[in-house]
Order: structure tokens, then sequence, then C-alpha cells
């Protein structure tokens, strides 16, 4: 008796697995953080498209060319627009959760290191570089956005040596990091607190401020 109902549930073992296993999902973009639109070797004809956070993006690019050095590949002049949309930047501190300040000079390096474009969908929020616990936010408020990497990457530089310049009561200086940069209506930064382990399209409003902020607070 208990031999055969012992093999008959072994038997059923390997279809219950394959149909766990089955669904083959196509990879969703729409989860799959910043679309990055560059190019990988400096004679490629056209740009290549790579979907995740900077720093897979990062690691998908070098696997491909070990020797791309971006500012050489996907060059990134300042244009006129560029100073034109600096005009109409607008910092605000202590806007989430903190994150901690080597953390966010890290993925600011991150961007740089990509290079080319990064882009959000309509009315999404991706999050673009994470360590520890600190995130990097790219939020469109209407179409999809696109911006160059780098001045991503000094739009979150800001947050760091902008925000949160106090002393705390031990006379320490502030070391949470807190704020977002609005242009206008058209795209958010948001830069501070980041679960890596959350989706890649949390909004930075799932972490308000102070939270938990376990990079401690923002003392302006
Ligand atoms: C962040 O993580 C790195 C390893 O990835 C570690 O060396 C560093 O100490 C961490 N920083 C903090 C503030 O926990
Ligand atoms: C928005 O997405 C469309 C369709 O993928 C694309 O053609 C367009 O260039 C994108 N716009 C920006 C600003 O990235
Ligand atoms: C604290 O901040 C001051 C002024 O920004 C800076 O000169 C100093 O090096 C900082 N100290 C530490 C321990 O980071």
């Amino acid at each position: 008796m208990l031999p055969s109902s012992l093999l008959a549930f072994v038997a059923a073992l390997p279809t219950v697995v394959m149909a766990a296993a089955l669904p083959e999902l196509p990879h969703d973009v729409s989860e799959g953080g910043i679309k990055w639109t560059g190019k990988i070797f400096k004679d490629d004809k056209k740009p290549t498209v790579l979907y995740g956070e900077i720093e897979d993006i990062l690691d998908q690019i070098l696997a491909l060319n070990p020797n791309y050095v971006a500012s050489e590949v996907n060059p990134d002049p300042e244009t006129a627009q560029s100073a034109l949309q600096r005009r109409v930047e607008t910092l605000t501190c202590a806007t989430m959760a903190t994150g901690g300040q080597y953390d966010i000079t890290a993925g600011a390096d991150h961007l740089v290191s990509v290079g080319a474009q990064c882009e959000t969908p309509a009315k999404q929020c991706r999050r673009m570089t994470c360590k520890n616990t600190t995130g990097s936010y790219l939020c469109s408020e209407g179409n999809n956005i696109s911006l160059s990497c780098n001045s991503l990457a000094r739009i979150v530089r800001r947050v760091n040596t902008d925000c949160c310049n106090g002393k705390d009561k031990y006379g320490s200086n502030s070391s949470g990091k807190s704020g977002h940069i609005y242009n206008d209506r058209i795209w958010s930064v948001w830069v501070g607190y980041g679960n890596c382990g959350h989706s890649s399209s949390s909004r930075p409003t799932d972490y308000p401020y102070p939270g938990g902020s376990p990079n401690g607070v923002c003392q302006n």
C-alpha cells in the first residue's frame, strides 16, 4: 500500500515542478527599470537599448565591451538646451527618507560611467541607482522622458552638495541626505532612501521623510 502511494507521489512530483516552471513570461519592460539607449562600441551604426538599474546596465555594457569608456563612445556635449534646462530646476531638501552621502556619490559615478541616454516611461518613476539603503529615481510627470545620464549624475550630486548640510545635536555633520529636483512639470529626480529588494518601479513617495531613515536624518 505505502510503496505504491509513495511511488504515485514521486511520479507526480516532476509534473508539479514542470508546471511551475512552464510559463516563460516575456521580459516586462515596464517593470524593467531605466531604458538606456546608447552605443556599446564607438563604431556602432545603431544605438543599443538595455533595461535595468544603472548598475545592471553598466554590467551588461562591460560584458559586451570591457573597454567601454562612456565619454569616448557616447560623448555628451553640453548643449544650449541643457543650460536652459538647468535654470528651471528647483531643489527641495528632505522630501523622502534619507540616503547616505557616499552611496549617493557612488550612484552618480555609475550614471557617468554608463553615459548616453536614460529614459523613464510616461507618468512613471524608475529607480536609477541603488546601493545599500540609498537610491536615486527619475520620474516623468507627463510623457516619457529621456535625459542624458551625465546630466542626471550632476542633478543627483546636487542633493549631496546642497541639502542637509547642518549639524546634529552632537555637532556631527548630517550624514543622511534627501531631496528632489523638479523641472517644471516635466520630470523630477529624487535622491534618498532606496531598498534594492523592492521593485525598480517603486516610487520615492513610498518612503516619506523621515521614515526609518537608517542613514540618519537630514539636518538643515
Ligand atoms: C555599502 O556597501 C558597500 C559594499 O557594497 C560597503 O563596503 C559599504 O560599507 C556600505 N556602506 C554603508 C554605509 O553601509
Ligand atoms: C518616448 O517613447 C517613444 C516610443 O518609444 C519614442 O519614440 C520617443 O523618442 C520617446 N520620447 C522621449 C523623450 O524619450
Ligand atoms: C563637516 O562639514 C564641514 C563643512 O562642510 C567639512 O569641512 C568637514 O570636513 C566635515 N566633517 C566631516 C567629519 O565630514
